[in-house]
């Protein structure tokens, strides 16, 4: 059958809008612009009970109102999704939710972002005709890391659903019926599945919390960026918020092509960790055996006078950016530093069985495969320094080394944005910003380019690197500084033959194969 054939033409609150055979009236209505209310429907759980009735329409020639999220549309129908008896229904359904709840939103973790309370400000019923003593189940804890506050849930088996058909994992269940239900774990089953935390992204209110996050932030005092995890090298997309310049915690971001909505617990908690450790803050260079901080046009200046350019080794974190990657081996090549090398921290794989492509990726880097493509070799351990040779060190590579790793160098390069106890051994220090507080970009394992947008502000005066490493690069003759990402990516982008087409504004939000950009993919399971 053509496309064409394949189209139903319909109407919804008197918006005409095609869509393929098959579609649903809820998802037609998304393409006609009109949102139908619903909670127990989820565009990501396969799943329809049609079970909470919030998302009932009238459709004209129907005898009664039929769930949207199940029904499916049809040619020519005319649906109202606002009529006196669809907003009736919701009315009630609102009503009878809130029979027992607590009305706690003042104190809940859900508030400003919960679909109940948005919906009962939408229903306009203000005052409850219910005045019985409500029911009260108090808080219980789900898994390890995860609280239910049983007297906010709805009961829309959203996290059920999640875990059965996502995870592949029953380990939660519906206990009691009727107005007593309520979610708990299998009787002798633990909730441990490595993919757990989004049963707290799927509820609709604010039933599960993570309990990391419980009483921390207020949604209306934080602020959110696109960011790129950097737990492994699957680089799912995800929401970063922050509150006070801390991230406070990270959701995933729909990309079909990575993630779909879901993203595992490891990741959640390697930025909220990131906010750890002692920070690079202000350019440092070595004068009379002593560190002593310096200015950025000082200490850059002073660098390029002292590099020598007889060779030695590099090290770099697979966990930076391609621009940070791109402009270091451009110095390299520079001082005659042949190579470089970078190593990985590896550890078990986890596959979410109702989405298989995402998988918490045994290599837990984000970048490694972006640091092989800009010529940096893998090993396993840190190269070897002969006495009085250059070393430079490029991120997070030395936080496990020896407090005495290169002290015998002739000149030590260390640009990094956290200070491990090695790093007290180097002949300058370049503060770099750490990745949630700059834009750029990593390449995933199956060589999907993807961009990272700012999340933090930098403490002190630490830059990108790209940055301030484009500025050495002037000083020492070879082209010229960049200050925007946008100008750093191109740059990178014209010297590495693997990204050549790619831009920075097309990358988008999707990202880009490397072999849709018309080169092989530089990396295959
Ligand atoms: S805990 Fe949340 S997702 Fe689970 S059934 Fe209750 S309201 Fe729905
Ligand atoms: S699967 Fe990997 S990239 Fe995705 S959230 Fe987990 S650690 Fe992060
Ligand atoms: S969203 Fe349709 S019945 Fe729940």
């Amino acid at each position: 059958m053509s496309d064409a054939a394949n189209q139903i033409t319909l109407t919804i609150d008197g918006v005409e809008v095609s869509v393929a055979a098959g579609t649903t009236l809820l998802q037609a209505a998304e393409h006609a612009g009109v949102v139908v209310p619903h909670y127990c429907y989820h565009p990501g759980i396969p799943s329809r009970p049609a079970q909470c009735r919030m998302c009932l329409v009238e459709i004209e020639g129907q005898p009664k109102l039929q769930p949207s999220c199940v029904f499916p549309a049809g040619e020519g129908m005319v649906v109202h999704t606002t009529s006196e008896a669809a907003e009736k229904a919701r009315q009630s359904v609102i009503e009878f939710l809130l029979l027992n709840h607590p009305l706690d939103c003042p104190i809940c973790d859900a508030a400003g972002q919960c679909m109940l309370q948005d919906y009962a400000f939408e229903t306009g019923q203000l005052r409850s005709r219910y005045a019985e003593a409500k029911m009260v189940l108090g808080r219980d804890r789900v898994a390890d890391d995860i609280l239910y506050f049983g007297d906010r849930c709805i009961v829309c088996t959203r996290c059920v659903r999640f875990m059965e058909d996502i995870a592949g994992d029953n380990a939660l269940v519906v206990a009691q019926r009727g107005h007593k239900a309520y979610i708990d774990t299998f009787p002798g089953r633990d909730l441990d599945h490595a993919f757990r935390g989004n049963i707290v992204d799927v509820c609709p209110v604010g039933a599960l919390v993570h309990e990391d996050f419980v009483f921390k932030a207020r949604a209306w005092d934080m602020d959110a960026a696109p960011g790129i995890c950097p737990g492994c090298s699957t680089g799912c997309n995800i929401e970063i918020n922050v509150k006070e310049n801390q991230v406070v915690r990270t959701k995933p971001r729909l990309n079909t092509e990575v993630n779909s909505y879901w993203m595992c617990d490891h990741g959640r908690r390697v930025l909220v960790m990131a906010n750890r450790g002692v920070r690079a803050e202000a350019p440092m260079i070595r004068r009379a055996g002593e560190l002593e901080p310096a200015s950025w046009n000082e200490a850059l200046a002073w660098v390029a006078e002292e590099l020598g350019g007889s060779g030695g080794v590099a090290v770099a974190s697979a966990s930076v950016s391609n621009e940070a990657l791109f402009y270091t081996r451009t110095l390299l090549n520079h001082l005659g530093i042949e190579g470089g090398t970078f190593e990985v921290e590896e550890g078990a794989e986890v596959t979410l069985a109702g989405f298989p492509k995402l998988k918490l990726r045994a290599e837990r880097a984000p970048n490694a495969t972006g640091a092989a493509l800009h010529g940096y070799r893998r090993s396993e351990g840190l190269p070897e320094v002969v006495d009085g040779a250059s070393l430079v060190v490029l991120g997070d590579a030395l936080a496990e080394a020896p407090a005495d790793y290169g002290a015998n160098a002739g000149f030590f390069l260390y640009i990094g944005s956290h200070l491990p106890p090695a790093a007290g051994n180097a002949t300058a220090i370049l503060p770099a910003a750490a990745v949630p507080e700059m834009e750029g970009t990593f390449v995933n394992y199956e060589g999907r380019v993807q961009r990272f947008h700012r999340a933090l502000r930098s403490p002190g005066v630490a830059r990108p690197a790209w940055m301030f490493l484009s500025r050495l690069l002037e000083h020492l003759g070879e082209g010229t500084g960049v200050r925007e990402i946008g100008d750093a990516f191109g740059v990178m982008a014209a010297g590495t033959e693997a990204m050549q087409g790619l831009t920075w504004g097309g990358l988008g939000l999707r990202g880009e194969l490397l072999s849709e950009a018309g080169h092989p993919a530089v990396a295959a399971e």
